[in-house]
């Protein structure tokens, strides 16, 4: 498994790659490799011939400096499991590598990061979409993998390279699930035990709306109703939102049709978490 940390060597590596007939799969991650990364390893797998995996912890991302300083970062285990899961090439730049002194352009998606997560965490899409897009431009992909998880931002990236022609194919892999039902999640080694216990409320939000819905429930209020009831009476869960929105719009939606998603964050302690589920009310 080759290393990079710079982005000239690695596109030369990925267009050599790619002129040998090659196609080039990355599945960008900020690293705390767990199962539902593997799944995206796996996902690249099938669909291209080369897997590029990307760990960068991205500053711009982060609107709370505490969030920053305390995500984890366990680069050796990481490059590890890597290697394990017969990835091809890591790109891990240093900050001052893909932020040098000079930096300026940003890329600023539109009325997508309005919504759900855009005010709740202001500037976070900005960076995400100025990081991805300098991620591609350095992996040269033909595909690139993002897990459904983040929901929100899979749209909004998907929406970013069919407007500035990127001319990459991306890829939604389903979220991945302990076995009580808590989404994976970097995020979740923070968690105390006892907001461990406690979080697992989100996915049992999700499945009792996907329970409505399939008993004909169709009204979206009364969707967002159980969800929010549910982990309303959780008591180390603090409610941030449940929004009932079309996938391709984020736009609330009063009815329940195919294509419409239930989006919930909540806190447990000083941890934040996000989950979603996909209702398929035809
Ligand atoms: O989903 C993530 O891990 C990050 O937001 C991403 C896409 C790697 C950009 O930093």
């Amino acid at each position: 498994m080759q290393v990079f940390v710079a982005p000239d060597t690695m596109r030369m590596w990925s267009l050599g790659e790619r002129s040998k007939g090659h196609r080039v799969g990355v599945v960008p991650t900020m690293g705390a490799l767990h199962e539902g990364h593997l799944a995206l390893v796996d996902e690249a797998r099938r669909r291209s011939d080369r897997v590029i995996v990307t760990i960068f912890v991205n500053p711009l991302q982060f609107n709370q400096s505490a969030d920053f300083a305390s995500y984890p970062q366990p680069i050796d285990d990481d490059l590890v499991a890597c290697e394990r899961a017969g990835v091809d090439a890591v790109y891990a730049p240093t900050a001052s590598v893909m932020y040098p002194p000079g930096f300026q352009t940003h890329v600023e998606p539109g009325d997508l990061a309005s919504r759900l997560e855009g005010p709740k965490r202001p500037g976070h899409f900005r960076g995400v979409a100025t990081v991805v897009t300098k991620l591609l431009g350095a992996t040269a992909p033909d595909l690139a993998v993002f897990g459904q998880k983040d929901f929100q931002q899979l749209v909004i990236i998907r929406r970013m390279v069919a407007d500035l022609d990127l001319g990459i194919e991306i890829c939604g892999v389903p979220i991945v699930r302990d076995a009580d039902g808590l989404a994976k999640s970097s995020r979740n080694v923070l968690l105390t035990p006892a907001d461990r216990a406690a979080a697992p409320v989100l996915s049992r939000a999700l499945a009792a709306c996907a329970a409505a819905c399939q008993r004909g429930e169709r009204s979206a209020d009364s969707i967002n109703r159980i969800a929010t009831s549910l982990i309303e009476a959780e008591p180390r869960a603090t409610l941030e939102y449940v929004d009932v929105v079309d996938t391709t719009t984020l736009r609330a939606v009063d009815r329940v049709e195919p294509g419409t998603a239930v989006l919930i964050a909540a806190w447990f302690g000083g941890v934040r978490l996000i989950d979603n589920l996909v209702l398929d009310g035809d």
